[in-house]
C-alpha cells in the first residue's frame, strides 16, 4: 500500500528510483511521483494515475540529480491527484510516505497556526510542512527530521531529501516497512526487497521506531530520540528478473500457470518423500499440547484459512477459531496461553494481520506464520515461520501464493495430527501421497482452458453470479466469488449451498449464473441436492467437478468442468485453480485492467 523507492549515489537518480516504482506499482497506482536535488534545490514530477503518466511528464520534462526519492500512491486521504501526489515539498525539503499519520489533524492545525500553508487533502503533506518548520528554524536535517518524528501517530515509512544537502537522505519507519539497500558508492531506501533487487542484495530491514541517516557511504540507524542503534546486514535471495511475464498477457496468468510448481516447491520443504512424512522445522513449542488454535488473516489468506480450519478440526481433533485479522485484532477472544496462532499472509505485511498478531502473542499464544514474504515484519515477529514458496506474486490478485498457503496448511494439519495422535503412519502416508500427486493433477487442470473460457462467456454477461460450495468447498466458492468481484468487478457472494433455502434462493433467475465447486468428495450428494433445488427454480448451474463425478453433474448442469479426481483432503486446493481461472477469463473478455484492479493495492499496510 502505496510505495517508496530512494537512492544517493552518484548516478542519474530519476531512473533508478522509477525503476524501483515500476517494481512497487503492485502497491497503489492511484498517482506517482519523484523528486530530486537539482543543484542543490528540490524538484518534482507528479502525474495522476499510473506510473506511465509519470513516464510521459519526465519524458517532457527531465529530473536531473544523483539524490531522489519517489512513491507509487494508494490514495487513503484525499483524491488520487496530482495534486496529491506525493512527493509533497517545500523549497527546503520534499518527503515520501506510506502509511497513515492519524493524529494528522492536531498537527496541521499547529503548524496552520505558526503560518506553514497547506496545498493538499493529504495527511501526508504534514510531515513534510513540520520537517520545513523546524529547518527554517534553523535545525539541520536530523534534527528537524527526529523532531518531526516525535510528533506523529499512526502507520508510516518515510523517506526525505534536503535542498543544499545532495547525498543525504533520511528514512523513517513505524509499523509500515522499509529497507536500506547497499550499493557501491550508493545507497537506497525501498518499500521491500522486491524494489531493490535490480540494485543490490545486501539489505537491512528496518525496525519500527528506526530512523536511518543515509549517505553514499553507508547508513547510521538510531531511535527517533536520536539514539545510534545497530541493524543486521542480510542477503536476500532475490533475483532481479524474477518479475517478468514471461510472454502471459498479463500477471496473472503466469501466476495461473505457476500453481502446480509452486506446490510443488512448497511440498519440497515440508515433505520427505521417501518416508511419506511431513518434517516441520524445529519448533519451540510442542504441537501435542497446544489446546486449541486461533487462525486469522485477511481476503483470499482468510479463505485459505478457513479450509485450514476444516483440516486441522476433522483430521488432528484440534478446536480452532478462525475470524478475520480486522474482527480478530479488536475481539479480545478469552484464550487459553499456549494455543497455537496461525497468521496466513502472502507479504507478512497487512496491518490487520500484523496487528492480530501482536494481540495474540500479548495473551502468550504461540505464533505460526505462513508467510510467502519471508523477510517481511511478521516473519520477524513470529515464533514460527512456515514459508510458502511462491516467488514474488505481482498481480494484485492473489493466486499461486494461495495454493501454497493451503499447502503449508496440510503439511501443518498433518505434523499436528500425528502430534496429537489422530493420525497413525498409515493414514500420514496417504495423505503425503495425495499432497505429492498435486503438482501432476494441478498441471492436468490447464487442458480445460477451453471450458473455462466457455463458462467465462456466460458469466461475463451477468451483472450477479452466486457461487456454492459445501464443507472445504464453502471456502473455495468464497474465493471464486471474490476473484471475481476484484479483477471483473461483476457483483458476486458465495454460499454455503446448504444456506440457499434460508435466503439467497430467492434471487435465483435465469440473469443470475450459479458457479458451483462439486468434486466427488462425501458432501457431494447434499451438494447435489443444493443445485437441483437452484435448477428447480430456473437457476443456471456452471459446475466444477471431477471425473468421479461427471456424469451426475453433467445431468443438471448447463456447463461444467471436469478435474481429474484426487483424495477429498486436496481436493479444495485443485478445485480452486478453475475458479480463479474463470474469473481471469471473464476479467479478460470484460476488457478490465486483470493485474491492477482499480481502488486495490496489494500489501494492505494501512488499516
Ligand atoms: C485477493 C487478495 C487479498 C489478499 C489480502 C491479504 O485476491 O489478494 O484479499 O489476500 O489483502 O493479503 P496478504 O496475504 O498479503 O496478507
Amino acid at each position: 500500500m502505496c510505495g517508496i523507492c530512494g537512492v544517493v549515489g552518484l548516478r542519474h537518480a530519476t531512473p533508478i528510483v522509477f525503476e524501483g516504482l515500476r517494481r512497487l506499482e503492485y502497491r497503489g497506482y492511484d498517482s506517482a511521483g519523484i523528486a530530486t536535488l537539482a543543484n542543490g534545490r528540490v524538484e518534482r514530477r507528479r502525474a495522476a494515475g499510473k506510473l506511465d503518466n509519470l513516464a510521459h511528464v519526465l519524458e517532457e520534462n527531465p529530473l536531473p540529480g544523483t539524490t531522489g526519492i519517489g512513491h507509487t500512491r494508494w490514495a487513503t486521504h484525499g483524491a488520487p491527484t496530482t495534486c496529491n501526489a506525493h512527493p509533497h515539498s517545500t523549497e527546503r525539503v520534499a518527503i515520501v510516505h506510506n502509511g497513515i499519520i492519524e493524529n494528522f489533524e492536531t498537527l496541521r492545525r499547529e503548524l496552520e497556526a505558526v503560518g506553514q500553508v497547506f496545498h493538499t487533502e493529504t495527511d501526508s503533506e504534514t510531515i513534510a510542512l513540520m520537517v520545513d518548520y523546524h529547518l527554517a528554524q534553523g535545525l539541520g536535517p536530523k534534527e528537524a527530521a527526529l523532531k518531526t518524528l516525535q510528533r506523529l501517530e499512526g502507520a508510516y515509512a518515510i523517506a526525505m531529501i534536503f535542498a543544499g544537502h545532495e547525498g543525504l537522505m533520511i528514512g523513517a519507519r513505524h509499523n509500515a516497512p522499509l529497507a536500506v539497500g547497499y550499493g557501491d558508492g550508493e545507497m537506497f531506501l525501498g518499500s521491500d526487497s522486491l524494489a531493490l533487487a535490480p540494485l543490490t542484495r545486501r539489505i537491512t530491514y528496518m525496525d519500527d521506531g528506526d530512523c536511518v541517516v543515509i549517505t553514499p557511504a553507508g547508513a547510521e540507524f538510531m531511535t527517533f530520540d536520536g539514539t545510534p542503534v545497530t541493524r543486521k546486514e542480510q542477503t536476500t535471495a532475490l533475483v532481479a528478473g524474477a518479475i517478468g511475464k514471461d510472454g502471459y498477457r498479463h500477471y496473472m496468468e503466469k501466476e495461473l500457470h505457476e500453481h502446480p510448481l509452486v506446490i510443488g516447491q512448497t511440498l519440497q520443504r515440508l515433505v520427505d518423500p521417501a518416508s511419506r512424512t511431513v518434517v516441520l522445522p524445529d519448533m519451540p513449542f510442542d504441537l501435542a499440547s497446544v489446546p486449541r488454535a486461533v487462525i486469522t488473516a485477511c481476503g483470499s489468506a482468510f479463505y485459505a484459512g478457513m479450509i485450514g480450519r476444516y483440516w486441522l478440526e476433522d483430521i488432528a481433533r484440534l478446536p480452532v477459531d478462525i475470524d478475520v485479522a480486522s474482527e480478530m485484532r479488536y475481539r479480545n477472544p478469552p484464550l487459553t496461553s499456549g494455543s497455537l496462532g496461525v497468521l496466513v499472509s502472502q507479504s507478512g505485511e497487512t496491518a490487520d494481520t500484523l496487528a492480530a498478531l501482536r494481540s495474540l502473542r500479548e495473551k502468550a499464544v504461540h505464533i505460526l506464520s505462513i508467510l510467502n514474504v519471508e523477510q517481511s515484519t511478521m516473519a520477524r515477529e513470529s515464533a514460527v515461520v512456515l514459508g510458502t514458496v511462491a516467488g514474488p506474486e505481482i498481480s494484485v490478485a492473489s493466486t499461486k501464493a494461495f495454493t501454497a498457503q493451503l499447502t503449508v496448511l496440510a503439511c501443518l494439519t498433518i505434523a499436528t495430527a500425528r502430534a496429537r495422535g489422530t493420525l497413525d503412519t498409515a493414514g500420514e502416508e496417504a495423505l503425503v501421497a495425495a499432497l505429492l500427486d498435486l503438482p501432476s493433477r494441478a498441471a492436468d487442470v490447464f487442458t480445460s482452458g477451453d471450458a473455462i473460457r466457455r463458462m467465462a462467456r456466460v458469466v461475463a454477461e451477468a451483472r450477479d453470479v452466486l457461487y456454492l460450495g459445501r464443507g472445504s468447498m464453502f471456502p473455495v466458492a468464497m474465493e471464486g466469488a471474490l476473484k471475481l468481484k476484484e479483477i471483473s468487478y461483476i457483483h458476486a457472494e458465495a454460499y454455503a449451498a446448504g444456506e440457499m433455502k434460508h435466503g439467497p434462493i430467492s434471487l435465483i433467475d435465469r440473469t443470475v449464473p450459479i458457479v458451483a465447486s462439486a468434486p466427488y468428495t462425501p458432501l457431494f450428494d447434499k451438494t447435489l441436492s443444493n443445485l437441483q433445488e437452484a435448477k428447480a427454480r430456473g437457476g443456471r448451474l456452471l459446475v466444477f467437478t471431477d471425473t468421479k463425478g461427471a456424469d451426475r453433474v453433467s445431468a443438471i448442469a448447463e456447463d461444467m468442468v471436469v478435474l481429474p479426481h484426487v483424495h477429498d483432503f486436496v481436493a479444495p486446493i485443485l478445485q480452486t485453480i478453475p475458479v480463479q481461472m474463470l474469473a481471469y477469463e471473464v476479467a479478460v473478455l470484460k476488457g478490465t485492467d486483470v493485474d491492477q484492479p482499480r481502488n486495490l493495492a496489494k500489501s494492505v499496510t494501512v488499516e
